[in-house]
């Protein structure tokens, strides 16, 4: 996550972008913006690609469970993943997106919403039903 600022800011623009990046002190160095982030790191990559449509997702769960936890749609154990961002539509695509990779989608709501899903959030590294999910992002419980 530490190099995302080495990339031009109009790389993306128009474009879907998933952040899939999670800030890790040890791997990335302290970093304040993203430390003290009051909305999650999300808002500050979108401070950073202006014009990009950023959805943060794909991120919460570990690279294991994403091998391993894919199901067809359906399937009694299938796992949920979450998306948050501004754009309606753009969050629209990564939630099909994440149907074809197996997984129940969530809207998280806005890109702000985005810091449940972040390491220190309520379902970051769960691997919980679209139920279970929703739940703990919306009620806390
Ligand atoms: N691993 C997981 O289970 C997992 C799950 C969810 C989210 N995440 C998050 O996803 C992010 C990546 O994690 P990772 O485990 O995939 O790390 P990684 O294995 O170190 O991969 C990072 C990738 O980013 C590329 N990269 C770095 N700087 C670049 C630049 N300036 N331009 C183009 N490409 C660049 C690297 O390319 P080179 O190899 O060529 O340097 C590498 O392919 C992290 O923020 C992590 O927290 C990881």
């Amino acid at each position: 996550m530490h190099r995302f600022r080495d990339l031009p800011s109009d790389l993306f623009d128009g474009k879907i972008l998933v952040d899939a990046m999670n800030y890790w002190e040890e791997i990335d160095g302290i970093d304040e913006d993203l430390t003290t982030a009051p909305m999650g790191t999300s808002v500050v990559v979108q401070q950073h690609f202006p014009l990009a449509r950023v959805v943060k997702s794909l991120n919460h769960l570990g690279y294991f469970k994403f091998d391993q936890g894919r199901r067809p749609r359906g399937a009694p154990d299938r796992l949920a993943m979450a998306a948050a961002g501004n754009d309606s539509d753009a969050v629209a695509a990564v939630m099909r997106l994440i149907d074809r990779l197996g997984f129940d989608a969530v809207n998280a709501g806005s890109l702000g919403g985005g810091i449940a899903l972040q390491p220190g959030g309520p379902v970051f590294g769960m691997g919980l039903s679209a139920e279970k999910l929703t739940r703990l992002l919306f009620l806390g419980a």
